[in-house]
């Protein structure tokens, strides 16, 4: 396994981190049994890195992550998130300082510990005030529930918000980000990553594969037929545009030249950038994590990174949500 430093905080984390929302309930996810068998294969290859959320299968993700990690919590790094619709009730979406209080204890209940590594923002929250969320969050790091502060899909200004509120308010500094980035969605290129680059932030892209995109399994002109497709609501709108089909020709020819899947070399140009600190992989079948693993010792030439990134075509966001007031 290959490791590199969380931001400017010295723990260290494997480049790959096994992504959770795959474990749960829904018909593309894995069940308890197989989920706990991909969790323990994952250990046993190094992975040290786990990214799960409140809401993922109603806490069922969490739950089976903390059955599954009995006896190493110590050697992990578990990441989770708050913030979207989970439960029942008028205040059961938010960053309110009340609703945090009560997902943070049932984040910590299901994952049975009493602490998270990294605690993230599921989106930005723009009914509470920043200064709520951040005193907060800093109350959780200063009780020794959360170790670290980080977000998943902001705008840039956002990150920069939070950065800037926390210096002149002596509060927590976000130390990670989670955006959405792979070969056929790179519109955080001028967004989250620059400013995370220029502020030392760890970054870490969620959907490294494009949900599956660009595992070779999907062919233009064809109708796409697997439970993924049919059953996860975000799929089929995140990609399968003509020009996604153009980035994934790309990606087809390269890893044909080079005898290799096309998932791998999604990833390998993922680990080719000096900046990622790991990414989010949904591993649905043991082999997956084999193929990864043998992803981050691929080299690519600097005219196959071109060759894959060149058919690419800034389009609109997909990740943050979007201001009422834009
Ligand atoms: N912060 C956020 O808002 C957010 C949003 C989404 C995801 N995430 C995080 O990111 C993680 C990964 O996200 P994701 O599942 O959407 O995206 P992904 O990692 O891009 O795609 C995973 C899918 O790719 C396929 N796959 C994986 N390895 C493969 C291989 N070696 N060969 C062929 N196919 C392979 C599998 O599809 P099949 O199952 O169809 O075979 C798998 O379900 C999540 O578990 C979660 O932790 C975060």
């Amino acid at each position: 396994m290959q490791y590199s430093i969380l931001g400017k905080t010295n723990v260290k984390v494997s480049r790959i981190a096994l992504g959770g929302m795959s474990f749960g309930t829904e018909p593309w996810m894995v069940p308890r049994e197989l989920s706990q068998k991909i969790i323990r294969k994952a250990m046993d290859l190094g992975i040290n890195f786990i990214d799960t959320a409140d809401v993922y299968s109603d806490g069922e993700s969490e739950r089976i992550i903390g059955e599954s990690i009995s006896g190493y919590r110590e050697e992990l790094v578990i990441a989770t998130k708050v913030g979207l619709e989970f439960g029942t009730g008028i205040n059961s979406a938010g960053l309110s300082r009340k609703r945090l209080y009560s997902q943070l204890r049932g984040s910590l209940e299901r994952l049975k510990t009493n602490y998270i590594d990294i605690y993230q923002l599921h989106r930005w929250d723009y009914n509470t005030d920043a200064l709520e969320v951040l005193s907060t969050i800093t109350d959780f790091v200063r009780n020794g529930s959360v170790r670290y502060f980080g977000a998943t899909s902001l705008y840039s200004f956002q990150i920069q918000k939070l950065y800037d509120l926390a210096i002149y308010n002596g509060l927590e500094r976000i130390t990670y980000y989670s955006p959405r980035y792979n070969l056929a969605y790179r519109e955080e290129e001028r967004e989250g990553i620059p400013v995370c680059r220029e502020l030392g932030i760890a970054i870490a892209p969620y959907s490294p594969l494009a949900r599956g995109f660009l595992s070779g399994k999907y062919k233009r002109n064809e109708r796409p037929d697997t439970v993924r497709y049919r059953t996860d609501k975000y799929f089929p709108q995140g990609y399968f545009r003509a020009e996604d089909f153009d980035v994934l020709d790309a990606l087809e020819n390269v890893a044909r030249e080079k005898g290799l899947k096309p998932s791998q070399v999604a990833l390998a140009w993922l680990f080719s950038k000096p900046w990622i600190t790991a990414v989010l992989l949904g591993v649905t079948k043991l082999e997956h994590l084999d193929d990864a693993v043998e992803a981050l010792d691929i080299k690519l030439e600097k005219y196959e990174v071109e060759t894959l990134e060149k058919q690419y075509k800034p389009h609109e966001q997909h990740g943050p949500t979007k201001s009422p007031l834009a």
